[in-house]
């Protein structure tokens, strides 16, 4: 077991599960309605913890009803939620998804008012005890203060970072981290007229200790450890029914596997058949079969 810091966003997300993808000024009746966590950090904790280890997840949560409800929810699955500051005056960020039934797609639009993690976020917390750091990419002003803090606090650590959004700013944290996780998002945003296969090559040719891997949905994901060969790990074709937090999923197994000294190309394998497994069921609850 392993004890895992996770530095990412919490939420709630409404989901409503739709018979197809509305047009423009429809009026569609969802089939169901669910109100659940969210957040890429709070979905790839849940996943870790599920896996078996001991985490803390670090993040602002507003001081409202609502803020309420996803600690205790965080807090009844085992998740120490105990260093994340709680700000009054601001109001829990929300997701609306619309989940296609027809594709498993989800449609995500999300508010935000409430401030991201100040640069003092690490000082209470007992770095020396963790054995990894995940960020989740955003906040670029402060992240890269929090992942030199933890350098400086902790050599033997690992530290991976999650690319999704294509925020500007986000590309220079990769120089700092042992691991990044980039999604299909962020490559198609940045440079879609590469292969991904060409621009993960070009990516590593700046960053050669880092390794990378970049999802690729139903095409599984490629994996480039240092430098090294480009691999492409491929998934069987399943009936997919929720793709929401798949990616989160993806890093969480990533995580948990080379946590467990499993290497590079393992942890691929382990991380993309976890995914599929979440794919085929709907949310995260009981992904882990004990
Ligand atoms: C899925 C997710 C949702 C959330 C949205 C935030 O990866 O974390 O749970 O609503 O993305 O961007």
């Amino acid at each position: 077991m392993s004890q895992i810091l996770v530095v990412g966003n919490a939420l709630i997300d409404h989901i409503y599960e739709v018979g197809h993808y509305p047009a423009e000024d429809e009026e569609l009746r969802a089939t169901s309605q669910t109100q659940t966590l969210g957040g890429n950090g709070t979905n790839t904790v849940q996943v870790l913890q599920q896996l078996g280890h001991l985490c803390t997840l670090l993040n602002t949560f507003a001081a409202d009803s609502q803020g309420e409800w996803l600690r205790q929810q965080l807090e009844q699955q085992g998740i120490e939620i105990g260093y994340s500051p709680v700000l009054a005056g601001y109001q829990t960020p929300n997701s609306v998804i619309l989940l296609n039934q027809q594709t498993g797609s989800r449609t995500i639009i999300h508010h935000r008012h409430l401030p991201e993690l100040a640069q003092e976020a690490l000082n209470n917390l007992p770095l020396a005890q963790y054995d990894w750091f995940h960020f989740e990419g955003r906040n670029v002003e402060v992240l890269p203060h929090l992942i030199k803090q933890v350098r400086q606090h902790q050599l033997k650590a690992r530290i991976s970072l999650e690319l999704e959004k294509n925020r500007a700013g986000l590309e220079v944290l990769i120089g700092l981290v042992d691991v990044v996780f980039i999604s299909q998002a962020y490559w198609q945003a940045q440079y879609p007229h590469l292969t991904p296969q060409q621009w993960l090559q070009q990516l590593s040719s700046h960053y050669p200790h880092t390794i990378m891997t970049l999802t690729l949905g139903k095409q599984g994901a490629l994996v480039l450890d240092k430098g090294a060969e480009i691999q492409h790990v491929t998934v069987p074709t399943v009936q997919v029914v929720d793709t929401l937090g798949a990616g989160d999923t993806f890093n969480a197994g990533m995580i948990a596997a080379l946590c467990e000294g499993q290497n590079t190309l393992e942890a691929v394998h382990f991380a993309v058949q976890l995914a599929q497994r979440k794919v085929q069921q709907y949310g995260l609850a009981r992904l882990v079969k004990h």
